[in-house]
């Protein structure tokens, strides 16, 4: 197996007052280990840790106790730093500067040329799907508008690993479906992903591995489709099965069985039924679908 792209043992952090006595224990005895190209999700309630522990992993904060490793490196190494890609559970965005502007400071904190600048901003925009706010200030944006910029702020640098606190935070369903797609695509790059989340269905769709914690300690951990297995339950899926042929199968199974096994209707989930029903009524009031490469990975990151 190849190196972790980011891993950590015992991790521990307890926030104390200022008399160093302890007031919360965020973290306790977290250890990960990430491989590249993979989409980690820490789960949890309110509370339980998750942001504490990406800050721990960035180097935000300073661990009790335990070891991180970040490409084999120190998360303070600043070309550490520089492969990371960051959303903030609350971006810290300046509200007078617009959204081209605004991408245009983080790009000159990397160094990045003015050019390739440039070049990288439109497509961010166009991919978060913010290309036609022109001169408007962030401080007017949406919750879920200032949501994207931050994902594009995160992407600038085109990181290898992205830590994202709450990516689909305020976003409406076709904005969180845009943003889980491109984290896929992320991943089909190559690039790793640590996200948390509480919003279950998002996880459930995007990331191949998560940890639930709960007062910072890790209650389950693994493969999200291992963890999700209902062991001896199996499901038949048939199509266009008509009731004659249905009756049959039945008895037959029930035959075999010695009893009658029980028969449901599939059902879509409700984003899939969300967006059919909001695209259709896109299409009815005349409206084009979003720009086409809304929710499309930028071609800088592949
Ligand atoms: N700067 C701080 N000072 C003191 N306690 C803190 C600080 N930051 C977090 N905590 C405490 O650490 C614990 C974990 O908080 P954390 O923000 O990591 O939770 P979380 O899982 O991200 O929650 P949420 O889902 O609400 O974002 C909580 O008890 C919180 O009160
Ligand atoms: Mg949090």
């Amino acid at each position: 197996m190849s190196d972790p792209i980011l891993s950590t043992e015992d991790l521990g952090k307890t926030f104390r007052d200022f008399w160093r006595r302890p007031r919360a224990r965020a973290v306790d005895s977290l250890s990960l280990s990430l491989e590249p190209g993979e989409v980690y999700g820490l789960l949890g309630p309110n509370g339980s840790g998750k942001s504490t522990s990406i800050k721990l992993i960035l180097g935000l904060l300073h661990p009790d106790k335990g070891r991180i490793r970040v490409f084999g490196k120190s998360p303070r190494d600043v070309k550490v730093k520089h492969r990371i890609g960051y959303l903030p559970e609350e971006s810290n965005l300046y509200p007078y500067l617009d959204a081209r502007e605004s991408l245009r400071f983080t790009a000159a904190l990397f160094g990045i040329d003015p050019e390739e600048r440039e070049w990288r901003i439109t497509q961010l925009l166009e991919m978060v799907g913010l290309s036609h706010t022109g001169r408007r200030r962030i401080g007017e944006f949406s919750k879920g508008m200032a949501r994207r910029i931050g994902l594009a702020q995160a992407l600038i640098n085109d990181p290898d690993l992205v830590i994202l606190d709450e990516p689909t935070s305020g976003l409406d369903p076709l904005g969180t479906r845009q943003v889980k797609d491109i984290i896929r695509s992320l991943a089909e790059r190559g690039k790793t992903v640590l996200l948390s989340s509480h919003l279950l269905a998002d996880v459930e769709d995007v990331c191949d591995r998560i940890c639930i914690l709960y007062g910072g300690i890790v209650r389950a951990e693994g493969p999200i489709r291992e963890l999700l297995q209902v062991a001896n339950h199996l499901q038949l899926q048939l199509e266009d099965l008509d009731p004659e042929k249905r009756n049959q199968l039945l008895n037959l199974l029930e035959d075999m069985l010695g009893k009658r096994p029980q028969l449901e209707p599939s059902r879509k989930d409700l984003e899939t039924f969300f967006l059919e029903v909001v695209a259709k009524a896109r299409e009815d009031s005349g409206e084009a679908s979003g720009t086409r490469k809304e929710g499309e990975l930028a071609e800088f990151l592949v």
